[in-house]
């Protein structure tokens, strides 16, 4: 059972005739953050004594006296100025260990009512290679969309695929104009790929040509403000705060604006100093533009761009499924943004007849209060965008499934964008349905930047797994070396664990930092065996496992066995308390959509075993009933271990 939702439930009645608006009291009743004083903690006397001019401890009191726990909690104390501590009965902590000993599901019931909840994650863009940031939006929504099953909602994954953009516009064109036949023969991919690159070399280079000129002439503005500026503030005495300020971000601005010199000074030299390259772009002046045109034609339906389509696009869509395998990801479905082509014409037809778009330089715009710039929903040239396809998709999503809620789980940068999106949907068909971005941060490098490989490329996705499973295959050898009894694993059983270790410290090291910051990427700290990673609690888990192991436990026998768990040490309490919160943090991730509640939870939950452990003999338990005792509660704890790391997509291993 989730405790904190009982309580919670308990407290409206108990604060019935006391306030009219209990909920914001509520969020008050909390896990206590320090567990000498109880378990549960309620600190809604305070406001409420305000609220009604009487002390604080007054009010405590009648609450409690009005409140009825007495079914799972001891008499309520209360403590300072009017905090409320609750502590859970032993014997009651010993019947849910119980029940959750017997029950596959640990004991965790399904919520109710269900939800049907559309999730959007993953959603690469066909054609371009995928690369770290994709890793975060897959590996958050697969955590969510696991989460929210378990817990008996109706979900829908659904896999948006970027497969009908301007990228393919590139390749079609590098396809025409740079394919070389025998490479392409040999292994598409990597050859389109080639393709995709080159074209947008070439248009970057001529981008950044026209934009030189432009950028170095900001910098100059911007030193002059500065220079002014500067000189203003000399002037002043006592300095100006704010002014000061406005220079130091002004100085910031500039160097910004310095490094787009250098990066586009350096695209240019790059094709200028290779004769080939540079002929190359002679040729290809009108690039950028070729491009769209390509890409209106595949939307027009021209027979040989539809045709390279078909053709290209499972090739792409394979290179991303091996990724997806490795990972152990699936979808339930996969309506790429092709899928709601036909879709678009009436959703631009329908937003002009209810008077919400309007033509706007000869494109078709949205424009909203909250905004500055408007939704284009149709280009000048007649080209549908992005945001067009979203608008669809959600009309699709509203009649094919009436879901209460749609998660889209995407960066950060497009935030607007999605603003925008919802903004637009609700004023257009107002659906009944709660929207959120769940949006993510940046992956950066060592050095705090965007994680990039040493030439500058972002770092492929696949080269990044094979390297993981390099350096999780050092850490299970060296930590295997090192054993006091000599080496437990064949190489083969290695190879296995490294896997199972490499993989899950990546996605662990991803949903470990709170989605909305930007996280460093560092192979070490994901694979410290000391720390907050998932090798720390495979190894708890594997640490419980080699306990049956030694002690030869017949385990089917000891869960259907009605011998009890008996809590008496303070170690014991701890973890039995920590195994039993699982229900409540996997509600709590689902509130806001924060996989990091439950990653934190896992670490909890390994620490207080490792403390359970050093001061509980487990084999060596003084009786056969304390034995018995332990061993159970080391097994609900693996159980939990490995559920909640199944959950977020990462397997467990016996030995490591
Ligand atoms: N393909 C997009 C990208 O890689 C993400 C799509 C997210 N989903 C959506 N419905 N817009 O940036």
């Amino acid at each position: 059972m989730n405790v904190l939702t009982e309580l919670q439930q308990r407290f409206r009645l108990a604060l019935d005739g006391l306030t009219e608006d209990p909920d914001s009291l509520l969020e008050m009743v909390r896990p206590a953050q320090e567990t000498k004083f109880g378990d549960y903690q309620a600190n809604c006397a305070m406001p409420l004594g305000k609220q009604l001019g009487r002390s604080p401890r007054e009010v405590a009191e009648q609450i409690i006296q009005q409140l009825d726990v007495s079914d799972f909690c001891s008499e309520p104390e209360i403590a300072g100025p009017g905090f409320i501590n609750l502590r859970l009965r032993d014997d009651w902590l010993v019947q849910q260990l119980t029940e959750a000993q017997h029950d596959p599901r640990l004991g965790i019931a399904e919520v109710s009512p269900s939800r049907c909840i559309v999730i959007d994650y993953s959603s690469p863009n066909v054609a371009k290679p995928m690369h770290v940031g994709h890793i975060r939006s897959t590996v958050i929504g697969d955590a969510i969309s696991s989460i929210a099953r378990f817990l008996g909602h109706r979900v829908i994954s659904d896999n948006h695929l970027g497969d009908w953009g301007t990228q393919f516009g590139m390749i079609i064109y590098g396809f025409k104009h740079f394919r070389q036949e025998d490479a392409y023969q040999a292994a598409p991919v990597p050859e389109l790929t080639r393709l995709y690159k080159q074209v947008q070399q070439l248009i970057e280079y001529h981008q950044s040509r026209q934009q030189l000129p432009q950028l170095e002439q900001q910098v100059q503005e911007l030193e002059a403000q500065r220079d002014q500026q500067q000189q203003e503030l000399e002037a002043t005495d006592p300095v100006d705060k704010k002014a000061a300020r406005r220079l130091r971000q002004l100085e910031g601005r500039i160097t910004d604006q310095r490094s787009a010199v250098v990066a586009a000074s350096a695209r240019i030299a790059t094709i200028d100093e290779d004769p080939e390259l540079s002929s190359l772009a002679a040729k290809h002046a009108d690039i950028a533009d070729q491009v769209l045109e390509e890409t209106a034609k595949l939307h027009a339906g021209d027979e040989e761009n539809c045709r390279l389509w078909e053709e290209f696009l499972p090739r792409c869509r394979e290179d991303i499924q091996r990724i997806y395998d490795r990972l152990n990801i699936e979808f339930d479905v996969e309506y790429g943004e092709s899928f709601y082509h036909d879709r678009l014409p009436a959703v631009v037809a329908g937003l002009e007849t209810s008077g919400l778009a309007r033509e706007s330089e000869g494109a078709t715009c949205v424009f909203l209060d909250e905004f500055e710039t408007p939704m284009i929903v149709r280009k000048r040239d007649g080209a549908f965008l992005y945001a067009t396809t979203d608008l669809a998709t959600i009309q699709y999503r509203m009649e094919t499934w009436q879901p209460d809620a749609i998660l889209y789980v995407v960066d950060h940068r497009q935030s607007e964008h999605f603003q925008k999106l919802f903004s637009v949907a609700r004023q257009w068909q107002n659906p009944d349905v709660e929207f959120s971005h769940v949006s993510f941060g940046t992956v950066l490098g060592e050095d705090g930047r965007p994680f990039k490989t040493r030439s500058g490329q972002s770092v492929g996705l696949e080269s990044l797994l094979n390297e993981a499973l390099q350096k999780a295959l050092d850490v299970v050898t060296s930590n295997d070396e090192s054993k006091p009894h000599g080496a437990e694993l064949s190489p083969e059983q290695r190879q296995q664990v490294a896997e199972t270790v490499g993989h899950g410290a990546i996605k662990y090291a991803d949903l470990s930092h709170n989605r909305t910051s930007d996280y460093v990427f560092s192979y070490e700290k994901m694979m410290g065996l000391e720390g907050n990673t998932a090798t720390y609690i495979q190894y708890s888990y594997a640490r419980v496992r080699s306990i049956f192991r030694r002690g030869e436990v017949d385990l089917e026998g000891l869960r259907a066995s009605f011998a009890g768990i008996s809590i008496e040490h303070p170690a014991e309490r701890a973890l039995a308390m920590a195994v039993l919160q699982l229900s409540e943090v996997l509600e709590s991730v689902l509130e806001d959509y924060r996989p990091n509640q439950l990653t934190n939870y896992l670490f909890e939950l390994a620490k207080r075993f490792s403390s359970f452990f050093e001061a509980c003999p487990v084999l060596k338990a003084e009786t056969e009933a304390l034995m018995q005792s332990r061993l159970l509660l080391c097994d609900l704890t693996a159980r939990t271990i490995k559920k909640g790391l199944q959950l977020l997509g990462i397997g467990v291993v016996e030995m490591m």
